[in-house]
């Protein structure tokens, strides 16, 4: 879906979200690329966690990036806009990427940026590697006007894929499995909900026996 162009009230939430490999990112900095051109203002962020291909920058698998501000956690970007507004307005876009590893103070942060005239602009993924929601991305989910689900292929059978398949050591990752690992082709693959494999994974029917 296309992003409002009828602008009524400034201030809202955008979510990009679904698997690896699905665009995320690429959509997020196409978003940046158009508030620049607009000749509007905007500040990036994303969480340190996450240094696959740059210590300054968000860049997408496809390599496509621009400079962002690093941050350890929520209160980070608190604390860099609190002395940014000493000098200039609030921008008019604020974006971050891969938003899953943020605490849950991010929630508080985008809705109090967007009930101020912020369109906050955020990409993450919906579902971690055993397919269960990742961290604050539901909450942040619900709390969004405008919510993009992207999907990717699946590389086992090349259907639309919603899944991350984690694999270690050529094997399909356990559910008792770290949720964080940082990583990219060599440790994921985007698959269909039918290819995405969980061993260990409690039966799904336990509640109702
Ligand atoms: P991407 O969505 O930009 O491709 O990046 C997702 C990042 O999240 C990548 O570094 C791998 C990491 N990740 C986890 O830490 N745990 C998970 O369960 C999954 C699926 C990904
Ligand atoms: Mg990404």
């Amino acid at each position: 879906m296309e992003m409002v162009d009828v602008e009524t009230k400034n201030g809202w939430i955008e979510v990009i979200t679904g698997c690896m490999y699905a665009g995320k990112t690429e959509e997020l900095l196409r978003r940046i690329r158009r508030i620049g051109f607009a000749k509007k203002t905007y500040l990036s962020f994303r969480p340190g966690i996450d240094n696959r291909y740059s210590k300054t920058e968000i860049v997408s698998h496809n390599k496509n990036k621009i400079q962002t501000i690093v941050v350890a956690n929520a209160k980070e970007i608190y604390d860099f806009l609190v002395e940014y507004e000493k000098k200039n307005n609030l921008p008019y876009a604020i974006a971050i990427d891969e938003v899953q590893f943020f605490d849950d103070a991010v929630v508080d942060l985008c809705e109090y940026l967007a009930d101020r005239g912020v369109r906050v602009i955020v990409a993450g993924l919906n579902t971690n590697f055993k397919g269960e929601p990742f961290g604050i991305m539901k909450d942040l989910i619900a709390r969004a006007e405008y919510v993009t689900k992207l999907s990717a292929i699946c590389q086992v059978c090349g259907a639309v894929a919603t899944r991350t398949q984690r694999i270690v050591n050529g094997r399909e990752a356990s559910y008792n499995d770290e949720v964080i690992l940082v990583g990219a082709t060599e440790s994921y693959e985007a698959r269909c909900r039918h290819c995405h494999v969980v061993y260990d994974k409690p039966d799904i029917l336990r509640k109702f026996k």
